[in-house]
C-alpha cells in the first residue's frame, strides 16, 4: 500500500479544471502525498492506478476542453464501475454540477472516503437524505457558499467551540451584489443583467441567479451546518423577475430583457429618494429565513459592498454585540478552487 492518497475527482469543468492546476502546482511543489488516479465526467471515466502524470492529466482537460466526452477516450470505463476504486485512501472531489451522483458518493462516504465538494445539490436534499454529508468528519464543503473565503469553516469552529449561533445575514450571491451595485452608475436593471452576463458572472441562464435559489441553497448550507435542520421551503424567497418571465426559453429572456427594467423601478426610486440602495440580502435563523431585495443605507456593511463582493454577519451567543464579520470574493473559479484545495488537505491530514 502507497502513503499516498487517491484523488477521483466528478466534474473536470472550470472548477474542477482550476483544482487540478492548482493540485499538480501544490504536488511538484510541495512534494504532496497525493496523486490524481481518477477523472469522471457525465459519460465516463478514466483510470490510473499509479496516478495522472501533469501531461497526461493535460490531455485529458484539453479532451474535455474540446468537446470530446470522457466515454469517446479508447481507454474510459463506465460510470457504473468507479466504486472498485473506493477506499480509505481515497479523496472524492465533486466540482460537477450533477444530482446524480448522490447514491456514489454516498457509497464512498461509507466506504471510508474522504469527499470534498463545491456542487451544492447534496447538501441541499431533504434533511434525512443530505444529513450524513453533515453529520461526517470526512466531508468538507467549505466552496458551496461564497466560493472559498472560509464561511464554513468559521461557522464549524463556533459550533465546535460551544457556541450558540443564533442568527446569520448577509449578501451571498456575488452575481446579484454585482448587478445591483451598477444600478449606482446609472445603468438600467435590464443593463446591468446583461453586462454581469457578458462579463461571465451570471449562470448561462441569468435566470438561475435571478430567481434567488441559489442564494436560498447557501443560506440552507450554513443554517445546516450549525444544526438547524432546515429545508428549502423554509426560507422565503423573492425572484427578481416577474412570473411570465418563467416560461420563455433563454434566447426569449434576453429578447425581453428590457421590459425588467420596470420590475425593481419602484423599489429603487424609493431608495434613492432616501440616500438609500437595494441590495438582495438572506438572512436564515432557527425556525426559518428569507431572501429579499432590500433597501439598505448606501453607507452600511451591504451597501458599501460592490462589484461580486459577499458579505455575512454571524450573530451568536458569544459575538452578540458585534457580530463576526465575513467579506470576500463571492465567485470565481481560482478562489473556489483554493476553497477546495483547504478541505482536501485538511482531510489528508497534509
Ligand atoms: N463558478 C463558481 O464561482 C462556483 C462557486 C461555488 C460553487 N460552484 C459550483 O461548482 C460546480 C461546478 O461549476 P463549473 O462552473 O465548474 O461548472 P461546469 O464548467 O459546467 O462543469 C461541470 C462539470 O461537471 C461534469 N458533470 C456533469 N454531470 C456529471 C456526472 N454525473 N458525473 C461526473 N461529472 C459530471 C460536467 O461534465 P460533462 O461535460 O460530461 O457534462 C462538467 O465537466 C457547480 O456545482 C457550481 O454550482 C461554482
Amino acid at each position: 500500500m502507497t502513503d499516498k492518497k487517491d484523488i477521483i475527482l466528478f466534474g473536470p469543468g472550470k472548477i474542477g479544471q482550476a483544482l487540478c492546476e492548482q493540485l499538480v502546482n501544490a504536488i511538484d511543489r510541495y512534494y504532496l502525498p497525493l496523486r490524481i488516479t481518477a477523472i469522471v465526467d457525465s459519460s465516463g471515466y478514466v483510470h490510473n492506478a499509479a496516478g495522472f502524470t501533469p501531461e497526461q492529466l493535460q490531455k485529458l482537460i484539453n479532451a474535455k476542453n474540446e468537446g470530446a466526452p470522457l466515454r469517446t477516450l479508447p481507454e474510459s470505463n463506465n460510470t457504473a464501475a468507479i466504486a472498485q476504486h473506493f477506499d480509505l485512501n481515497t479523496i472524492l472531489i465533486d466540482t460537477s454540477n450533477a444530482q446524480a451522483l448522490y447514491p456514489v458518493l454516498l457509497k464512498g462516504l461509507k466506504k471510508g472516503c474522504s469527499l470534498v465538494m463545491c456542487n451544492k445539490n447534496n447538501l441541499i436534499q431533504p434533511w434525512p437524505v443530505a444529513e450524513p454529508f453533515y453529520s461526517s468528519a470526512n466531508v468538507g464543503y467549505e466552496s458551496t457558499v461564497c466560493a472559498g473565503t472560509p464561511v464554513i469553516a468559521a461557522l464549524r469552529n463556533l459550533v465546535s467551540g460551544f457556541d450558540d449561533v443564533e442568527y446569520i445575514e448577509g449578501c451571498l450571491s456575488g452575481t446579484l451584489n454585482y448587478i445591483f451595485s451598477a444600478l449606482e452608475q446609472d445603468l438600467s436593471y435590464a443593463q446591468a443583467i446583461e453586462n454581469a452576463h457578458m462579463l461571465g458572472y451570471t449562470e448561462p441562464d441569468p435566470r438561475d441567479d435571478l430567481n434567488g435559489m441559489d442564494t436560498a441553497r447557501k443560506a440552507l448550507i450554513m443554517a445546516r451546518t450549525v444544526g438547524w435542520p432546515l429545508e428549502l421551503d423554509d426560507i422565503e424567497v423573492e425572484s427578481l423577475y416577474p412570473e411570465e418571465f418563467h416560461a420563455y426559453t433563454k434566447d426569449q429572456f434576453f429578447q425581453r430583457l428590457k421590459r425588467l427594467n420596470g420590475y425593481t423601478q419602484q423599489l429603487r426610486q424609493q431608495a434613492m429618494a432616501e440616500s438609500m440602495t437595494l441590495r438582495y440580502v438572506s438572512a436564515v435563523n432557527p425556525n426559518g429565513g428569507f431572501c429579499q431585495l432590500k433597501a439598505v443605507a448606501r453607507d452600511s456593511e451591504y451597501g458599501l459592498l460592490d462589484n461580486t463582493a459577499n458579505k455575512l454577519m454571524i450573530h451568536s451567543r458569544v459575538h452578540n454585540h458585534i457580530p463576526l464579520m465575513i467579506a470576500g470574493a463571492g465567485a470565481g473559479a481560482e478562489i473556489t478552487a483554493l476553497g477546495l484545495m483547504a478541505d482536501l488537505l485538511n482531510l489528508a491530514g497534509i
